[in-house]
């Protein structure tokens, strides 16, 4: 027996092995080719090439969507240095040139520029300097008011609600959820009064100063309802500063009337983060607030020919329904209204993914913004950063195209697990090089997309000299 066990071919030296498979890049395009998943069409913005079939790779959520691409929303991950923001700029410049408008909340310091990474692209682009917020204002510094007219009233109690449990971090019961609706509608009664814009200390000023008639209306005493907003007008005042203490998180950005120096009919509009620190609670309130005023000014529906829908004709398209539709504009010339398409890029979006009040206040934007043609790209490291409540996963699931640049081990096998990949994706995410990456579109996967950047644009997509020096920023000098 113990004879048997010598034998060689049980002895681990003499393990069968299968031999690897060498093939050159023209065999496994040979091979690859007839299963390849079918191209994305050819309209839309040139990202590169898709390399395992050679192919062009075109992608436009707007002309894609529908044809398998049910959202145009897409999420775009991977270590810091891979290309997210190489992508992201080029593929948003390129969509431009179709004459799409996009919105950027750019977050990442470049040091050696001393100003936000989009900064170049956007002057590049409309000739404009990015809208900057910064803690305590400063000179030149943006303000957007929550409280601003602007927002519609329900979306601004949800808004206000939103800023007070991020503050809080828990959300409001009931009862203070009640005294801060009708601490907003004072708010407005009150300033509206005095021929002013409330801003949020207002809001604060009314939870403490409740009206006998606002308690006796929800059947509480005067203390009750005053005892049920006190803590909510504690959290507005320490995030706002007061008169006597300019401390707060939200002192120069929120705490004033809206001040914004935005055209919003530019190309693109870069909102410079930077200076808000990373990971606090005044950048996930700040990304909350301009959202929900994008929503409300900028998403407005508007013809490719830059002409709003009121001045295009209608025309009749069926006599017996009497259903109709935009046409021509004869002020501009323009033959058929056509909705201008836009796109909002969130740099470092775990500040949004990966809060659960965000998530869901974002949930509702990107369900709105789909009837105006909107298209959101979400640029994260990996999905461990975001945690794994059911408002960041419904905002998760409204990303319809994914694209993963390398990863390490463990990050990619959560993220292959956590999208539902095939296996074979974590180690193939792993070994990805600089440019190229797995994109999900809809249901089928491009497992190596190359993106290519040419020369004019290198120098805007170039994101910092620090780590290296190199001269060239070719995909190979790694
Ligand atoms: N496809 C590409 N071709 C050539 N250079 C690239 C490509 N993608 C990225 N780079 C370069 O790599 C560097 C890091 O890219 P970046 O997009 O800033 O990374 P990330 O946003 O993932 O941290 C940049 O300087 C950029 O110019
Ligand atoms: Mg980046």
């Amino acid at each position: 027996m113990t004879d048997l066990l010598d034998l060689a071919p049980l002895s681990p030296m003499h393990e069968t092995v299968r031999r690897p498979l060498y093939t050159e890049t023209t065999t496994s395009q040979a091979l690859y080719l007839p299963i390849a998943p079918p191209t994305l069409g050819t309209a839309g913005a040139i990202i590169g090439r898709e390399l395992y079939s050679g192919k062009a790779f075109i992608y436009c959520p707007f002309s894609a969507f529908g044809d398998g691409l049910p959202g145009g929303n897409m999420i775009v991950m991977g270590d810091t240095g891979r290309g997210k923001s190489a992508l992201t700029k080029t593929y948003a410049a390129r969509q431009i040139r179709l004459g799409r408008q996009v919105v950027v909340l750019d977050t990442k310091e470049q040091k050696e520029r001393e100003e936000g990474e989009w900064a170049a692209l956007g002057r590049s682009l409309t000739g404009k300097a990015p809208v900057k917020f910064a803690p305590g204002g400063s000179r030149g510094a943006s303000c957007i008011n929550p409280m601003d007219p602007a927002i519609a009233g329900k979306r601004q109690v949800e808004l206000v609600r939103t800023i007070v449990e991020l503050g809080l971090g828990k959300a409001l019961d009931e009862f203070a959820g009640s005294a801060l609706r009708i601490a907003i509608r004072r708010a407005h009664q009150r300033a509206g009064e005095l021929g002013r814009t409330p801003v949020l200390a207002d809001v604060s000023a009314a939870l403490r100063s409740p009206e006998e008639s606002d308690a006796t209306a929800k059947k509480r005493t005067r203390d009750e309802l005053l005892g049920d907003g006190l803590e909510a007008s504690y959290v507005l005042d320490r995030l706002c500063g007061s008169e006597q203490d300019a401390t707060g998180d939200l002192t120069g950005m929120l705490d004033g009337p809206t001040s914004l120096g935005v055209d919003l009919d530019a190309d693109m509009i870069v909102f410079d983060l930077t200076k808000v620190p990373s990971g606090g609670v005044a950048m996930t309130i700040l990304v909350a607030v301009i959202s929900v005023f994008l929503e409300e000014v900028w998403l407005r529906p508007l013809c490719e020919c830059g002409t709003e829908p009121g001045q295009h004709n209608r025309v009749v398209v069926d006599a017996n329904s009497g259903a109709w539709e935009l046409g021509p504009n004869p002020g501009s010339g323009c033959r058929r209204y056509t909705q201008r398409k836009r796109i909002l890029v969130c740099e470092e979006a775990w500040h949004i993914l990966g809060t659960p009040q965000l998530a869901s206040l974002l949930e509702k934007f990107l369900k709105f913004a789909r009837g105006y043609g909107l298209s959101c790209i979400f640029i994260v490291h990996h999905l461990s950063d975001i945690d794994d409540s059911p408002e960041t996963q419904a905002a998760l699931k409204m990303a319809d195209t994914i694209v993963i640049y390398s990863q390490k081990k463990a990050e990619a096998e959560a993220t292959v697990a956590r999208l539902g990949l095939p296996s074979w994706t974590a180690e193939h995410i792993m070994r990805l090089r600089r440019g190229i990456a797995l994109w999900k579109v809809g249901e089928v996967i491009y497992p190596g997309v190359q993106h290519l950047l040419v020369e004019a644009e290198q120098h805007l997509c170039f994101s910092s000299g620090s780590m290296s020096d190199l001269t060239s920023t070719s995909p190979d000098a790694e």
